[in-house]
């Protein structure tokens, strides 16, 4: 089969469930990763043929993602930072605006010395947990998660690398981990109202780990204080917090860090202008 003829069917297969570009999109995401074949390749060698032995694997990729499961669980790998994470529906898909709290932490941090001490609580696949200590060799990175098969997915993430220590505990109940005090603590927790599921799409909603999304509507801050409670006694005085928080909550959720008598508390946005990062320092 001719692989710009598979691109042209799936594409419009897909347009039941996406916009035209995405559409296009994750068809030449969907060929470039399980081919290794350039994106432009259909427009500058329109006789391509797919290889007889990947058509049956793509035709499966092409049923699942018409399921409306997300590319990356399709492929089981994501992008984040520049490095690519195995993602399986035990974990949440990293999102773009995550690699800003990475880039802020990096920050923060800059000119620490080896020995170092970073807490990632919630971490999921481990990206922001990684992705830290790959860019700064020498750190000492705790990352905690409840989900035993998050933990083991963010285990393996890069096999020859030194790894962060993985944590099992509960964030909302276990107010001490292990191998603190830290020099910065950073978490991207569950933050998504119950009430807002009703604008989300369906491929997150059938395919994301539930636990890693949703608070109650009624509680929709408990994991920020959780953290604000941690890092009173786990955050060495003069260092930083950095927490992704729900743009329709930024002053409630500031108010909470500011309440604990942090210092410098700042709301800080993601590309598009809205808030979406708390930045907070523990006064010496
Ligand atoms: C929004 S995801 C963040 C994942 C990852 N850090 C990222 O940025 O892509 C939140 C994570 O919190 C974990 N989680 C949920 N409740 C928890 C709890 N009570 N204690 C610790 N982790 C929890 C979920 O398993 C999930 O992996």
């Amino acid at each position: 089969m001719l692989l710009s003829d598979f691109i042209r069917e799936g594409r419009k297969a897909l347009l039941a469930l996406y916009p035209a570009p995405e559409a296009g999109n994750l068809m030449t995401r969907l060929f470039s990763a399980r081919l290794g074949l350039p994106p432009h390749t259909p427009l500058v060698h329109p006789e391509t043929e797919i290889p007889p032995a990947s058509l049956d694997l793509l035709q499966d990729d092409l049923d699942r993602l018409l399921h409306g499961e997300p590319l990356q669980y399709v492929l089981g790998a994501a992008t984040f930072c520049g490095r690519d994470f195995k993602v399986s529906p035990a974990v949440l898909i990293p999102r773009p605006e995550t690699e800003l709290l990475v880039e802020r932490a990096l920050a923060a941090i800059d000119g620490a010395g080896p020995g170092c001490r970073v807490l990632d609580l919630c971490t999921g696949s481990g990206c922001i947990a990684w992705t830290l200590m790959l860019e700064r060799p020498g750190l000492c990175v705790t990352a905690v998660d409840l989900s035993g098969e998050a933990l083991a997915e963010a285990r393996s993430q890069f096999p020859d690398r030194p790894a962060p220590h993985f944590v099992r505990a509960d964030v909302l109940t276990q107010p001490r981990i292990d191998g603190g005090p830290f020099h910065l603590i950073v978490s991207n927790p569950p933050y998504v109202l119950e009430r807002q599921k009703a604008q989300m799409r369906r491929n997150v909603l059938d395919y994301e780990p539930e636990m890693a999304l949703f608070v109650p509507d009624g509680n929709p801050l408990l994991f920020y204080r959780a953290i604000a409670g941690m890092a009173l006694t786990q955050l060495l005085p003069g260092g930083t917090g950095i927490v992704e928080i729900n743009d329709a909550l930024g002053p409630d959720t500031a108010d909470i860090f500011i309440q604990a008598g942090f210092s410098d508390v700042s709301l800080l946005p993601d590309l598009s202008g809205r808030d979406r990062f708390i930045q907070f320092q523990r006064p010496f």
